[in-house]
């Protein structure tokens, strides 16, 4: 069994580019396409994972892979201009819609069943209290706040527009 195992390891490690070495053979890189992910398709019962190009092009979107060599923009401090004209309703649906904020995925809010549980719950937000600049600069880049933040820089990014920011404080401010 050993044995098998270290001539599995050499043949993968024959087998793989030098610039990957050290990656799984199943590491989701894709030389010929930098910048293209790779989607995981289980192949039933054989324990393998068979990698299928994504069509998008993620190049304006930085990652954390180690063979993702792009710099990433510096934190932003960002001042509110008020009024914050913010619509809670919109705000609701960015942090409910995966193509936009996708709050959901971390933290718990009213309206998901199944929400991530990365983040605080703020089911009850609107009791904390917390100044309109204060979220607005949270959600535009956390770095600000808290260097080692898990939260994404939604503004510094370009992940969410200025207004949708504003719809998404007067959501979270609204949330009782
Ligand atoms: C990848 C997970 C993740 C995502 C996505 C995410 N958050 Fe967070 N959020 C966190 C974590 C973890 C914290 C706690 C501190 C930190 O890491 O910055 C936090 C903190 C917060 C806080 C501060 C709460 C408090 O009482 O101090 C607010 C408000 C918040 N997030 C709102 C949002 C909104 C709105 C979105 C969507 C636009 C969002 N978050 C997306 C993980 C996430």
């Amino acid at each position: 069994m050993r044995i098998a195992t270290s001539l599995a390891c050499l043949t993968m490690a024959l087998a793989l580019p030098a610039r990957a070495a050290g990656l799984p053979p199943d590491a989701a890189v894709n030389p010929a396409a930098p910048n293209k992910t790779l989607e995981p398709n289980v192949v039933a019962n054989s324990g393998r994972l068979e990698w299928v190009p994504f069509k998008r092009d993620l190049t304006d979107w930085p990652t954390l892979s180690h063979e993702d060599k792009r710099s990433t923009a510096k934190p932003r401090k960002v001042k509110l201009s008020q009024p914050l004209n913010g619509d809670p309703a919109r705000g609701r649906e960015i942090a409910q819609r995966s193509d936009k904020g996708y709050c959901i995925v971390c933290h718990q809010m009213p309206g998901e069943d199944w929400p991530g549980t990365v983040g605080l719950n703020l089911s009850n937000f609107k009791q904390r209290k917390y100044a309109d600049e204060a979220v607005f600069q949270l959600l535009f880049d956390a770095r600000v706040i808290n260097a080692q933040t898990v939260m994404p820089p939604y503004g510094t990014n370009n992940i969410l527009t200025e207004q949708e920011i504003r719809d998404l404080v007067a959501y979270l401010q609204s949330i009782e």
